[in-house]
């Protein structure tokens, strides 16, 4: 009888401590990362799609310790980077970070502008360097990451007739919102325009991220990403000041 006791008592108290274990690591904090994987090591899912191979890529880079609490994959990247974006514990970082495949984790965070004067901090001249070198090429469509665009009125992102129609393999696509009126606002200078908010999302947390004013769209509210792009394709010789 004392033998069974035993017995029942070892068997609660393994159920107690698997409970606890499962808790801790539930509990552990996640926040969102960037993880660049070497493209030589990109998932070769036969999974078409990509959040899907990136999370093949985590269950076969993760011990299986680690895998709880689950990583959650929101982006995944193909083309200018190959990598994902995903919430991830400290542990899981430094276990990915430690992998030959991966390149780099990056903590997912807001950045702060570092100037206005973009043509001096670049070393622009319109004179010598990289701006005359560019020789204004036509025949490239630049992709900007950043805050936004503001594109109403703003002659730096005006039609322009001597622009040809984008190439055919380009894909990207302008979105409207309540805000940003695709129609209106994209043509043969600006082809495009989209928006991707889920680590701000999970970062502010969703009552915050509701009601933060640049939300759900690619309108630009604090002037940064148009002016990065104008400095990268914006028109030549028009009168631009920080918005423009
Ligand atoms: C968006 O712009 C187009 C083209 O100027 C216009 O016809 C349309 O009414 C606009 N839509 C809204 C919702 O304002």
């Amino acid at each position: 009888m004392a033998g069974l006791a035993g017995v029942v008592c070892l068997l609660l108290l393994l159920a107690a401590s698997s409970v606890a274990a499962v808790a801790a690591a539930e509990a552990e904090f996640r926040s969102s990362y960037i993880v660049h994987v070497a493209a030589e090591h990109a998932p070769q899912s036969t999974r078409p799609r990509l959040l899907a191979r990136s999370y093949t890529f985590l269950r076969d880079s993760l011990p299986a310790h680690m895998l709880r609490p689950a990583p959650r994959v929101f982006y995944a990247y193909a083309h200018a980077a190959t990598g994902f974006a995903a919430r991830l514990t400290e542990r899981q970082v430094a276990h990915l970070a430690s992998q030959r495949s991966v390149l780099a984790v990056v903590p997912d965070e807001t950045l702060q502008l570092h100037t206005t004067l973009t043509p001096s901090f670049l070393g622009l001249s319109p004179s010598s360097g990289l701006l005359p070198r560019s020789n204004g090429a036509a025949d490239v469509v630049i992709s900007v990451i950043d805050s936004g665009i503001y594109p109403m009125d703003r002659p730096s992102f005006a039609a322009d007739a001597s622009l040809p129609l984008p190439p055919s393999k380009f894909r990207g696509t302008c979105v409207s919102t309540p805000s940003f009126n695709g129609s209106a606002y994209c043509n043969n200078k600006l082809v495009g325009a989209r928006f991707f908010y889920e680590g701000m999302k999970l970062r502010m947390g969703v009552a915050a991220f509701s009601e933060a004013e640049d939300s759900l769209s690619p309108l630009d509210t604090n002037g940064q990403g148009s002016h990065t792009a104008s400095t990268a394709a914006g028109s030549a010789g028009v009168d631009a000041s920080f918005f423009n």
